[in-house]
């Protein structure tokens, strides 16, 4: 399905490596991305995400490995990859104090485009991103979900064939962050190839072709949504409040509930850790009757990401050791 060669993949790394100073902030990545997929990089703060975005726009130079574009390596063929790959970074790059088309426009010069071509391209985009009533705006006077919108426009000025997203939705209220969702659908559908970022694990599930997690610079998944999600569905957990504080043997005994694979203490709550929540309610109330432990508060939370990384790892060690 995906090409494994730098020469076939849109998106390439190899043994991907950075080090800042002594931190290990990318450690040793590979992945290969094919035309047209649309590939989320999942992970918590600090995994390494924006570290890898920026040695792909050769913003800072990785300390070992290999990373490709079309084939174009992002050290030695930077102009050529430019032509070809849009960014939208974390921080926003748009220029407040400008109007919305002229920073495109500006956009388009940066791009070697003439004036009558940037202007052009400019009124363009900005039908194609609902935003022909905003282009004489100042681009600081826009809400947060217009200016992130305006930020996907400027980065497809020169119609490049891979978009990079840094954390598209971060900060975007559910409809701004529906509407980004879309345009990235939309995008791709018309053959867009993009490598997104995202520590929201539902977004990733939504609109991804497929998710490398990645956490503490390593990637401890690469997978398709439905996949990931069938990891995550045994990593659910009831979480319940009690009364007291249970004795040790008490604690034994939720242990041992009907399904529950873990016991984690949160706070003033136990996390049940399970794959079948039901089940381990219905036992959990058993268990309660049975003895004078009564429950103040029950929950049954949805994965967390942490859930999802502790499956995962524990997976991999499953692996690794079985071999
Ligand atoms: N210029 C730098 N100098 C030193 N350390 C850095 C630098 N940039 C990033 N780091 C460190 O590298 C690690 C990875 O950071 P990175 O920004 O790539 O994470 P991220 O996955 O994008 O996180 P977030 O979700 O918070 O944006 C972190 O520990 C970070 O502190
Ligand atoms: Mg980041």
């Amino acid at each position: 399905m995906t090409g494994d060669t730098a020469g076939e993949a849109a998106i390439y790394a190899r043994g991907l490596t950075k080090y800042f100073d002594s931190l290990l902030a990318v450690d040793h990545i590979s992945f290969s991305i094919e035309q047209g997929e649309l590939f989320g990089f999942l992970g918590p703060n600090g995994a390494g995400k924006t570290t890898t975005i920026r040695i792909f726009m050769n913003l800072t130079r990785s300390s070992e490995g290999t990373a490709t574009v079309y084939g174009m390596d992002t050290v030695r063929d930077t102009l050529a990859l430019k032509s070809v790959v849009g960014i939208v970074p974390e921080v926003s790059n748009v220029f407040p104090e400008i109007t919305a088309r002229s920073n495109l426009t500006f956009t388009g010069a940066l791009y070697g485009m003439g004036r009558r071509e940037s202007a052009s391209r400019a009124v363009e985009l900005l039908g194609m991103f609902g935003l022909e009533e905003h282009g004489g705006k100042k681009a600081g006077q826009l809400s947060l979900g217009l200016k992130r919108r305006l930020a996907i426009a400027m980065s497809m000025v020169h119609r490049p064939k891979v978009l990079f997203l840094d954390e598209p939705t971060s900060g975007l209220d559910v409809t701004a962050s529906r509407s980004i969702r879309e345009i990235v659908k939309r995008l791709n559908s018309e053959g867009v190839t993009f490598f997104l970022t995202t520590h929201n694990m539902e977004e990733a599930n939504q609109l991804c072709d497929r998710i490398a997690v990645i956490n503490r610079g390593k990637i401890i998944a690469v997978d398709t949504p439905g996949k990931l999600r069938r990891a995550a569905s045994e990593a659910q957990s009831v979480e319940v409040t009690l009364n007291r504080r249970p004795t040790a043997v008490e604690e034994a005994g939720l242990a041992g509930i009907d399904g529950v694979t873990g016991v984690a203490e949160a706070g003033e709550s136990y996390r049940l850790l399970t794959a079948d929540p039901e089940r381990t309610l219905r036992s959990l109330f058993r268990f309660l009757e049975a003895g004078d432990l009564a429950v103040s508060a029950v929950s049954t939370p949805g994965p967390t990401l942490e859930d999802v990384f502790v499956k995962l790892t524990s997976e991999e060690q499953d692996v690794g050791s079985g071999s």
